[in-house]
């Protein structure tokens, strides 16, 4: 129910070029009603003062059974709703509503969680993970057609200078059996050769230029080697409860460079700087796009250039969301030029997508395995925690791996998506599993909370419930929850707009801490039975909603906790 408009037309005297519905808003305490009309902005277009344009408009209201009654204070119009009427309308309609359809047709594809093989995941890959799982079932939530790509970067002289640290001082039959590890141990005592003495660095080049000209033993050994570092990566996405439905990287589509060359060749876009072939973006002010170096190897751009071309063959794309840290902003910014200047007609619907850094507080995961702390030493070390929380409950858990795993899932994704996009975060361990803060765990308590009333009632009443509801027992801390849920759509449309999960995230939050205050002011199960029955139907409706917010925030509901 769009309530704001609901408001903005009742008022009778219209001004030009104003949109009350964009003005109004939530008011700040109750006694202010539930909404207010802010006059200020208005007063410099009237010439009069905004106290007297709320009083003119005021005094014509259209009558309307959702308002109670409208006051007019210092400037402002505040509305007061009737509680029982807007609720009973609020949670029918949310009860009884239908899938979103505006992106029935539309294909949307989102590429996220694109690790470097053969190198550990770390902790910044959770937050790629994470925004992009939840974007893609916002996109979902609204009809579209998700696909989920991974662009694995499987390419270039590291692998080149893991098989020399294989060659020196390893076997491929250790890298069967220590996986990943392995691969990273040859990968950094090669570096530090490397550091030493300069003629590893062309033994690198060397092998890599074998893998690419698919040298009979060099390239069974990459294969082997991407095979192996790309399965304990869909293992370490599976643990976070992420899928993808391509795995094509940097190698499958380097193949399209070629001809990506020839088409910018034709449309004059190349120029030789220094052997190396570049589109020159100085009229953007940017620095030039590279396509390929002058040994004639490709690049990240031209790589991602021509995988563009092809995905865009494949999948039809309506949308092409990259996501990655910021730091890559100006990767993508360049090469989406080229694509315009190359007027591919799908030019237009490449976006690139950036969130900030994610860090842990100082030495409370070592980073025993290099320079960033590893993400499996993260989900482990969370995991363990929420063992022993669980451990500590008073009562039985019937299953508490499976809530000790989901617990830490949440943890996890909600320390990511609480925080906007855009900035930087510090995950703080111990105050994310606190019951009392804001917390998954308080979160999915809460979740548990409400099943167990329902289930409750469910029992002592058997009947239906959305019928024979009295709305009129409803207090502010219930027609709060009302208005959340009715905004709840809102906000996730929001969330899908600015591609940002934390307006859900917020949201969800609120809803939980809603249900809490009311929980509290509120007997549930005590009164008439038409009272008892509206309390129980916005319980079931904050169940539904909240199930939904839990599903776009990757926090599964749990049973009992
Ligand atoms: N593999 C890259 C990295 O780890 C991210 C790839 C992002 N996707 C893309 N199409 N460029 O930095």
């Amino acid at each position: 129910m769009n309530i704001r408009k609901i408001l903005a037309d009742s008022i009778n005297e219209k001004i030009e070029n104003i949109n009350y519905e964009d003005l109004i808003v939530e008011s700040i305490s109750s006694d202010k009603g539930d909404y207010c009309l802010p006059c200020f902005s208005l007063a410099k277009i009237l010439k009069k003062n905004p106290n007297q344009i709320a009083l003119d408009l005021a005094s014509n209201i259209k009558k309307s059974d959702y308002i109670e009654k409208v006051e007019v204070v210092q400037g402002y119009i505040n509305f007061f709703l009737n509680i029982d009427r807007v609720s009973k309308d609020v949670l029918k309609e949310i009860m009884s509503s239908s899938a979103q359809t505006e992106g029935k047709g539309k294909v949307v594809c989102i590429d996220y969680g694109s690790p470097n093989l053969a190198k550990y995941l770390h902790i910044g890959h959770l937050k790629t993970l994470i925004i992009g799982e939840s974007l893609c079932r916002l996109f979902e939530m609204f009809g579209y057609t998700v696909k989920r790509l991974n662009f694995v970067g499987d390419y270039g002289t590291p692998f080149g200078k893991i098989i020399g640290g294989i060659q020196l001082f390893g076997s491929m039959q250790e890298v069967e059996k220590r996986g990943n590890d392995a691969l990273q141990d040859y990968y950094v005592k090669f570096n530090q050769l490397e550091e030493k003495d300069e003629k590893y660095s062309q033994m690198a080049r060397d092998i890599f230029k074998k893998i690419e000209q698919k040298d009979e033993k060099i390239y069974p050994m990459y294969k082997k080697i991407v095979e192996i570092s790309l399965s304990d990566a869909i293992e370490k996405f599976k643990l976070l409860g992420v899928e993808f439905d391509d795995y094509r990287g940097e190698m499958y589509y380097n193949q399209f460079v070629p001809q990506l060359v020839e088409r910018l060749k034709k449309l004059n876009l190349l120029t030789i700087s220094q052997g190396a072939q570049i589109v020159d973006l100085s009229a953007y002010d940017m620095p030039p796009a590279l396509i390929l170096k002058s040994d004639g190897t490709t690049l990240y751009a031209s790589r991602d250039l021509s995988a563009s071309i092809i995905r865009y063959q494949n999948y039809k794309f309506d949308k092409m969301i990259y996501l990655t840290a910021v730091e890559q902003d100006l990767h993508f910014k360049q090469w989406f030029k080229v694509a315009q200047l190359m007027k591919g007609e799908y030019a237009s619907m490449l976006e690139h997508v950036a969130y900030g850094r994610f860090s842990l507080p100082d030495g409370k995961i070592s980073s025993r395995r290099g320079k960033q702390a590893v993400l499996v030493d993260l989900i482990d070390y969370v995991l363990a925690k929420a063992k022993d929380v669980i451990k500590d409950r008073k009562f039985e858990i019937e299953n508490p791996i499976d809530v000790a795993k989901k617990v830490s899932r949440a943890v996890l994704n909600f320390s990511v998506l609480k925080v906007e996009r855009g900035k930087d975060c510090v995950f703080d361990v111990e105050k994310a599993f606190s019951f009392e803060g804001e917390t998954a765990p308080y979160m999915q308590y809460t979740y548990t909370r409400i099943e167990s009333i329902i289930r409750k009632f469910n029992e002592s009443f058997a009947d239906a419930i959305d019928s024979d509801c009295d709305y009129k027992c409803f207090n502010i801390d219930a027609f709060a929850i009302v208005k959340m849920l009715n905004d709840f759509i809102l906000d996730c449309k929001q969330a899908l707009i600015k591609r940002d999960p934390s307006f859900v995230a917020k949201r969800v939050m609120d809803l939980c801490k809603a249900f809490n205050k009311f929980y509290t002011s509120t007997k549930v199960l005590l009164g008439e039975k038409a009272e008892i029955n509206a309390k129980m139907y916005l319980l079931k409706v904050l169940k539904k909603v909240l199930k939904q917010g839990f599903d776009l925030i990757c926090i599964d509901c749990l049973k009992e906790m």
